[in-house]
């Protein structure tokens, strides 16, 4: 690829999905078929909950937060039709904590059949933190849940699914939302980070790399993003079986600019991120709905996408 595509590439591409929706599938795609949304209360996971529920799917929701899951629900199922009533179960699940995500997991099991009924698993819940706070697990809290909690999350129920395989017609999917941000991090400080004695995820979350830069938008965020790709790869190649087959098809998925909660939180930091940030939105952002035809389609790659990178 040239210079100026390189340039105008990733532009152009968020302008076109700006204006012009990826084609959702036709209806019935998803009838029966059992959907897990981790992180389903706003954004892209409550518009991808939406989409699957009206193409046929019941649809599992995860929240911190009962209410909110239950107000998801009650939209889900509105707006995916009159039909679809009932259509959505909800689990409590928090990726900042391992004991929530192991026990998420055990009421997963228990509330589906078996493993082979699970079709589609989208690990989509990720915070940007405009300040350094730290987990439970003395991690930073974004590499706490986009990095450690989303790919725990994402070998709990590889571990599950994988077995399953025998017993299911195709494979099931496993889908991580990634972010293009994953290639701006410096990988020269990277690079020195790996070579201290503590490893590089404790220097990564240390309160002294912190990103300070005033303009800083979304600090630890492109950080949590590239480490989680690098997850990924190793979750795929759990994923495949003895002849190199995905037992499970993993994908990983960036749905460009889109407007969601995460943005508030940017802008919440100073009047010129508010700006930059309502600025940005305002031009280059898709809406939740468009950003979610993005995930349905992942969610039906065949086995020659498996691993499959931003678009
Ligand atoms: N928006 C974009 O432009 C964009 C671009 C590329 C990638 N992404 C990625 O897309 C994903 C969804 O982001 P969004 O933009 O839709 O953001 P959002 O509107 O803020 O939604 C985030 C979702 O994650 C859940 N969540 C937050 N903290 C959680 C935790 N500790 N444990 C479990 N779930 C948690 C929230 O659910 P509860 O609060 O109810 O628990 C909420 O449903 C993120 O991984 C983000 O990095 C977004």
């Amino acid at each position: 690829m040239g210079y100026v595509d390189a340039v105008l590439d990733a532009p152009l591409q968020r302008l076109a999905g700006r204006f012009v929706p990826a084609p959702l599938p036709p209806a019935g795609t998803f009838d029966g078929q059992n959907v897990l949304i981790v992180g389903a209360t706003s954004g892209l996971g409550l518009a991808a909950a939406v989409h699957f529920a009206a193409l046929g799917a019941n649809v599992i929701i995860t929240s911190r937060v009962a209410s909110r899951a239950d107000a998801a629900k009650h939209h889900i199922e509105e707006a995916a039709g009159p039909s679809r009533k009932g259509a959505v179960s909800c689990l409590e699940l928090d990726l900042e904590r391992y004991d929530s995500c192991t026990s998420f997991m055990q009421k997963l099991k228990s509330s589906l059949p078996g493993p082979q009924a699970l079709d589609v698993a989208i690990v989509n819940g990720g915070i940007v933190n405009s300040h350094w706070e730290e987990s439970p697990h003395g991690w930073e809290k974004t590499i706490q849940i986009n990095t450690i909690g989303s790919t725990l999350m994402g070998l709990l129920l590889l571990g599950w699914m994988r077995g399953a395989r025998a017993l299911r017609q195709s494979p099931a999917h496993l889908v991580f939302l990634s972010s293009r941000e994953h290639l701006d991090p410096d990988l020269d400080e990277l690079s020195k980070w790996s070579q201290k004695e503590d490893g590089i995820l404790r220097q990564v979350c240390s309160k002294e790399n912190w990103p300070s830069h005033w303009w800083d938008a979304e600090p630890n965020y492109a950080n949590s993003k590239l480490l989680l790709m690098y997850t990924i790869e190793e979750i795929s190649r759990l994923a495949q079986g003895p002849d190199g087959d995905p037992l499970v098809i993993v994908n990983s998925v960036c749905p460009g600019m889109v407007k969601t909660e995460i943005g508030a939180n940017i802008a919440s930091r100073s009047w010129f991120h508010a700006l930059v940030t309502y600025f940005v939105l305002f031009v280059t952002a898709k809406t939740a709905d468009s950003g979610a035809r993005i995930l349905v389609q992942a969610a039906q790659k065949p086995k020659e996408n498996h691993v499959s990178r931003c678009p």
